[in-house]
């Protein structure tokens, strides 16, 4: 059997290119994915019982110290839960786990298995966080095997394994960092947490082109998984819940990276409103939901004349297709022509947006830059657009006014459908308008 050792897509024959993640010559032959016959992971026999019969067992919370962390989590975590963090080399995974380690220390035994660096690495970047390792055990093994009889023996009951693609378990086939390796571990590693009722922490790393080098084969192993997103040139981190079996998923949580480790941040206005002050045409602002959490943020487009041939669309933090969409409603809707122009959309900080409710304040920052025209800066727009332009219904629409009187807008455009659920105690102005014409006329005539 040959997989991919991108993605784990798994072929009888040697392929070029694989076929899900893209990737040419990623193919290696591997023999028994699993070996099955050595190994039986899953814990003692359970025979069946009925649903009813099941015994509740209230789940026991433990919280990490790390408020955002633990709020991604789910307020804390739960005894045998096994999560992962994954990032691109050099995010931030391991300063994070560091720091979480310092915390769980004091709580029980905390084992810091340091795979990639040596324990002389992990002290000089421990006196940098500048807090509490005293009671932090660390040890430098990437045998897995070795690894479970120190647990067990040490009565360990946190564990962070850094990181999943240098770790090695005899039980499976293959060399470090093959698909059958890092699955296995994830696999053995799951079982360890099952077993002896221990909480693991698995770090992957990530490659430039996407979340599939590694971590994606293992999403379905582990109970959570928290990824690091957004541009390492910056001094922000954006961590995100992308699964989790005991709370929310698609919360996010922002850190800055300063030269003491990773501090939380609390107001993302600064880093999202880049330009709250300054009025520039192609600017606009909108509330989006990223899990729980309201959260303003702020669209900027680029429309101008193309140059060579074929116009260019461009878009970053924003889903593609929905854009492509949002052009071609504004061209068909407003009789806005934007074929000979080459139209960019990004969202300020780095941020990818996945609420919809972001359409309206896209295709008004296209259309202000279309028409070089200033959108005011104490305007907001929030609303899903159809594809005959007219403005669906929002959810939260309170959280969302909330959001946006406290950071001071004076006056916000919403979907007329959403207009009878607004909480009058807010007190900022709202306006119900029923199209994408509707508010253009409004803002630009
Ligand atoms: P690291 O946690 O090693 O990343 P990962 O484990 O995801 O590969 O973070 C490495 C980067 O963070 C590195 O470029 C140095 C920087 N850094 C700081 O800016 N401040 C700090 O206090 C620390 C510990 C690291
Ligand atoms: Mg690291």
């Amino acid at each position: 059997m040959f997989h991919c050792s991108e993605c784990g897509h798994g072929s009888v024959k040697w392929l070029g290119k694989c076929p899900t993640c893209g990737v040419w010559e990623s193919f290696v032959e591997e023999k028994n994915i699993v070996t099955s016959k050595k190994v039986r992971l899953v814990g003692s026999k359970n025979p069946p019982v009925l649903l009813k019969d099941v015994v509740s067992d209230p789940v026991m919370r433990i919280p990490i110290g790390l408020a955002d962390l633990d709020r991604l989590l789910g307020q804390g975590l739960v005894p045998g839960e096994v999560i992962l963090i994954g990032g691109e080399p050099g995010v931030g995974k391991s300063t994070l786990l560091l720091e979480a380690s310092s915390h769980l220390s004091k709580k029980d035994k905390t084992l810091y298995v340091s795979a990639e660096e040596s324990p002389q690495q992990i002290l000089l970047r421990a006196k940098r966080l500048e807090k509490d390792f005293s009671k932090l055990f660390i040890v430098g093994e990437d045998n897995l095997d070795e690894i479970f009889e120190y647990v067990k023996q040490g009565n360990f009951k946190f564990i962070v394994v850094d990181s999943i693609q240098v770790m090695y378990c005899p039980r499976y086939e293959g060399f470090k960092g093959s698909v059958s390796q890092i699955r296995g571990c994830a696999e053995y590693l799951t079982y360890m947490a099952k077993t002896l009722g221990v909480i693991v922490f698995i770090v992957g790393h990530v490659t430039k082109e996407g979340i599939i080098a590694g971590p994606k084969l293992l999403e379905h192993i582990v109970d959570c998984v928290l990824y690091f997103e957004g541009e390492i040139i910056s001094n922000y981190r954006i961590l995100r819940a992308i699964k989790n079996r005991f709370g929310a998923t698609g919360d996010i949580a922002v850190f800055e990276m300063g030269s003491y480790g990773l501090r939380e941040v609390k107001k993302t206005d600064e880093l999202f409103l880049p330009h709250r002050d300054s009025a520039i045409p192609g600017s606009c602002v909108t509330c989006v939901i990223e899990g729980v959490r309201p959260m303003l943020i702020e669209l900027q487009s680029l429309v101008s004349r193309a140059n060579f041939g074929v116009a260019r669309r461009r878009s970053l933090g924003f889903d593609f297709n929905r854009f492509s969409l949002l052009i071609a409603i504004i061209e068909k809707r407003l009789k806005i022509s934007l074929s000979s122009e080459d139209v960019f959309l990004n969202i300020a900080g780095g941020l990818k947006v996945t609420d919809p409710s972001a359409d309206l304040a896209a295709s008004m920052a296209i259309i202000s830059s279309s028409k070089d025209k200033v959108i005011e800066g104490n305007l907001i727009f929030i609303a899903e657009v159809g594809l005959a332009g007219e403005l669906r219904r929002v959810n939260n629409i309170n959280m969302r006014l909330k959001e946006a009187k406290r950071a001071g807008f004076d006056v916000c455009f919403i979907p007329e459908s959403n207009l009878k659920e607004v909480d009058k105690s807010i007190d900022v102005k709202v306006k119900g308008v029923g199209s994408l014409g509707e508010v253009v006329n409004t803002c630009f005539c």
